[in-house]
């Protein structure tokens, strides 16, 4: 068993290099299947949830190669089957993307229901919706295996969504990109992600206009050509980062982001106090200069507060005195870490989706586990605030989503390093 060890107490001060960002690359990595020649995708995070779907696409007969840490070379063209149904498709979230990928590409798809973060429900609904708007037909085999063909070709269509939903938007997308004609999806999300697919696609010849505004074109083409194309820096990662400097109350500057993607973060830092300089693609985050404030958020579709920061910004305002509220508006039950930060003295009250933040009460180091991705971001994060050592366990969950988070930490000035731990009482640990 691994876990993270940290001993907290530290301002962070440095410099730390943002990675590409995950929820881009686990929907262009599927997207390649749409095109008809080998793509070269760089500015790849080097994180688990990469490898899973990379081996996904393996086990579906392309030949994906590592051309280096950050690149992937993608060749699809050999691909034998439509069914994606091993257990490393249940594993992951975005596994859905071989839906709309492979029915785009091919007529039909057939995909275990994703695994991902425990958020409560995780309904998939809208992308079925689109896809059946598209002349797809759908059904649920088994309870545990999406099916979804047509028999001629997907139409173009308008597709209005329910929900402003980032997985359905980018499914959508993908599944007309080959269609017969024109399809408008309509209350689309905005994410950098979303423009981020639909800039990869439109460079293969697809044809996507306004992907990042609420309406979206997507006119089918027939041939998409190979392509070499960099993914966009991890707005996520930058933010978790952000909120670890103001946390430790130290001071760091974020390179290779986009500083536009990270607006929402920033505005929130500023009113809490914390210096925020914007560069042309790095931020100095300098919270060092006065007593950080409390604050309320909520979390929005972008470019709205990002609900991938929520867990980090709940651990660093109960480090900071007076009450603030969280109000989670995207997911269900997005809470469930809190309990990790009532062990560690902190007080905070969940109210269905309002998380009442006391902040200031003494923290003591305990030992916690990572419930999902960003609520083990958080764990690192209440850590690095506390005088004494943590122990953070499930720590697969950060790993599936953060490259190198002990290297870059550790470059940071904090004190974390990964054990290993042999035998059954965990008395036995070596570094
Ligand atoms: N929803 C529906 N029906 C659908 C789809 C979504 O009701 O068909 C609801 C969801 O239940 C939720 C809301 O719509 O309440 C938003 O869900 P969305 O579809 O936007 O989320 P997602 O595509 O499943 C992606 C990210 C998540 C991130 C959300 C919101 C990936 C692989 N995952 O999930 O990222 O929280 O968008 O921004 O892109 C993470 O990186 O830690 C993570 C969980």
């Amino acid at each position: 068993m691994e876990k993270f060890v940290v001993n907290g107490g530290k301002p962070l001060f440095g410099e730390v290099n943002i990675s590409g960002a995950k929820n881009a690359a686990v929907a262009i990595i599927p997207a390649v299947i749409l095109c008809d020649e080998p793509c070269q995708i760089e500015n790849i995070p080097n994180i688990s949830d990469v490898s899973l779907i990379s081996r996904i696409l393996q086990q579906l007969g392309a030949n994906v190669r590592r051309i280096n840490k950050s690149s992937l070379y993608i060749d699809p063209t050999h691909i034998q089957t439509c069914n994606a149904t091993t257990e490393l498709v249940r594993g992951m979230r975005a596994s859905y993307y071989l839906l709309g990928a492979l029915l785009g590409k091919y007529g039909n798809a057939k995909v275990a229901l994703p695994g991902g973060c425990n958020f409560g429900v995780r309904p998939i609904d809208q992308h079925l919706k689109g896809f059946e708007a598209l002349g797809a037909e759908t059904r649920l085999i088994d309870g545990a295996i999406i099916d979804a063909k047509c028999d001629n070709k997907l139409i173009g269509t308008h597709i209005y969504l329910d929900v402003v939903s980032v997985g359905a938007t980018m499914n959508i997308m993908l599944a007309a990109c080959k269609a017969e004609g024109q399809t408008v999806i309509e209350n689309a999300a905005k994410e950098p992600h979303i423009v981020d697919l639909a800039n990869f696609l439109n460079s293969m010849g697809a044809d996507i206009r306004g992907a990042g505004t609420d309406v979206i074109k997507v006119r089918g083409v027939g041939y998409l050509h190979g392509v070499t194309y960099s993914v966009i820096p991890d707005q996520i990662e930058a933010g978790t980062y952000m909120c670890a400097a103001a946390a430790t109350r130290g001071c760091i500057t974020v390179n290779n982001i986009t500083p536009k993607h990270l607006e929402s973060i920033s505005i929130k830092l500023r009113e809490m106090g914390v210096k925020i300089t914007e560069y042309d693609e790095s931020i100095k985050v300098d919270a060092t200069v006065k007593p950080l404030k409390r604050c309320n958020i909520k979390t929005m579709p972008h470019p709205g507060f990002p609900t991938d920061c929520q867990p980090q910004f709940v651990a660093l305002l109960m480090g900071v005195p007076g009450t603030s509220i969280v109000n989670e508006s995207v997911w269900d039950n997005r809470y469930q870490y809190i309990s990790q930060f009532i062990n560690m003295g902190a007080q905070i009250s969940v109210e269905g989706r309002l998380a009442i933040i006391e902040g200031g009460a003494p923290l003591t180091a305990a030992p916690v586990k990572a419930t999902d991705l960003r609520a083990g971001a958080a764990m690192i994060i209440a850590a690095l605030q506390i005088n004494g050592t943590t122990e953070i366990s499930n720590i697969q969950f950060i790993e599936r989503g953060y490259e190198n988070v002990i290297e870059k930490f550790k470059a940071l000035g904090a004190d974390i390093k990964k054990v290993y731990f042999t035998g059954d009482n965990d008395a036995e640990l070596r570094a």
